[in-house]
């Protein structure tokens, strides 16, 4: 079948999603961004909307191989912003009307540390409410795998989107990733438990990872379809050098060009498949390529996180390498994303949440 045969069919099967994931030509990979464009137009529409971004502490529990952050990292400088500080950031994500915000951590589950992410959604729905934002900014969080109690806790307190990424859904290739005690069984069941809380649910995979396939990325997508998700964040895998994982692999210029494409490719598939979830161009792609985050905009993403952390903390929060944006001012993010959105033709809502349409449309149902 032409890759022209696939993309006119309703629903692809997963051979229908390996062969998009494998183009190569560029005449294909053409064919599939302006069909994966075109179904954001139709879909979703153009606009791009906007989530400030607090990486409000790095200290993880977690030890995942390839993750700067991971609690055995000894080089990595903990930090953990006062409830004022993320308060802060959040008024100028208001000032700068970006909408919503998204609170981001290492995991923990300590009673202290879910008093503080309380007293922080609920600080930021006080100081941000206004005229123009009657019950605050939305409040994206993406903080870990918690308990059912504590879902409830947050949810209660305001927030209402959570982001927790499934890395990939090979059950192997997720053990290769991480230590024995992180289950993927968990992540799926914790996913399962912050829907039935009321969250719009957001998840993802890092992409390239040494040892994935295109079969374990068409089943990553059926799995975004099966779960019926309304939020993907994805991007390219990227190596650290203070993890298992970075020291193990050598990532060549070949493979990063490839990690890149491979990326936008599945961000395509994903608006194919999903068509009415939020996508978002994630600073992992701008990381591999210098206009990563507008090439993700024209492949199909509607979602964007300009840093709003305090920028003296930002080089603490190191994922993973190369990581752009650390001495930058959140105002100079501001200028900035504005600009590279504008230069692939597309404009910013501002001044909204931006809720996944799917989430509204599976509620209509
Ligand atoms: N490369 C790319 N993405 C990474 N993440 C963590 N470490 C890396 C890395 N080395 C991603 C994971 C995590 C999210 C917060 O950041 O997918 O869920």
């Amino acid at each position: 079948m032409s890759i022209q045969d696939i993309l006119s069919k309703d629903t692809l099967s997963r051979e229908d999603i390996i062969r998009l994931l494998s183009a190569e030509t560029p005449e294909e990979i053409e064919l599939i961004r302006s069909k994966a464009y075109n179904t954001m137009l139709e879909y979703v529409g153009d606009k791009v909307y906007l989530r400030g971004l607090i990486e409000f502490s790095n200290y993880c529990v977690n030890d995942c191989y390839y993750c700067g952050i991971r609690k055995s990292n000894a080089n990595t400088e903990r930090y953990l912003l006062s409830v004022e500080q993320v308060i802060e950031a959040a008024k100028l994500a208001a000032e700068f009307d970006y909408g919503s915000v998204v609170l981001q951590s290492g995991d923990r589950r300590d009673e202290q540390f879910i008093e503080y992410v309380v007293s922080c959604i609920k600080g930021i729905k006080d100081a941000t409410k206004s005229e123009k934002y009657p019950e605050g900014l939305g409040i994206t969080l993406c903080v870990g795998e918690q308990t059912e109690e504590t879902y409830r806790r947050f949810f209660e307190a305001g927030a209402h989107r959570y982001l927790l990424r499934i890395e990939t859904t090979n059950p192997e290739l997720f053990s290769k990733i991480h230590p024995p005690q992180q289950k993927l069984e968990a992540r799926i069941e914790a996913l399962n438990t912050l829907k039935k809380v009321g969250f719009q649910v957001g998840t993802g995979v890092m992409i390239g990872l040494p040892g994935q396939t295109l079969d374990d990325l068409a089943n990553d997508v059926l799995f975004f379809r099966n779960m019926d998700i309304d939020m993907i964040g994805m991007g390219p895998y990227l190596p650290h050098n203070d993890t298992p994982m970075g020291k193990q692999y050598e990532t060549t210029e070949e493979i990063k060009k490839w990690r890149f494409e491979l990326s936008l490719r599945m961000i395509a598939v994903c608006r194919i498949v999903l068509k009415d979830v939020n996508i978002a161009s994630t600073t992992a792609l701008q990381t591999i390529h210098p206009t990563g985050r507008e090439e993700g905009l024209r492949y199909g993403a509607n979602v964007i996180m300009p840093q709003i952390t305090p920028t003296e903390y930002r080089k603490n929060y190191m994922l993973y390498e190369d990581k752009p944006c650390v001495s930058e001012f959140a105002a100079e993010c501001h200028s900035c994303m504005q600009m590279r959105i504008a230069s692939v033709g597309r404009s910013i809502a501002y001044g909204v949440w931006g809720d996944p349409l799917h989430f509204r449309n599976k509620q209509k149902n």
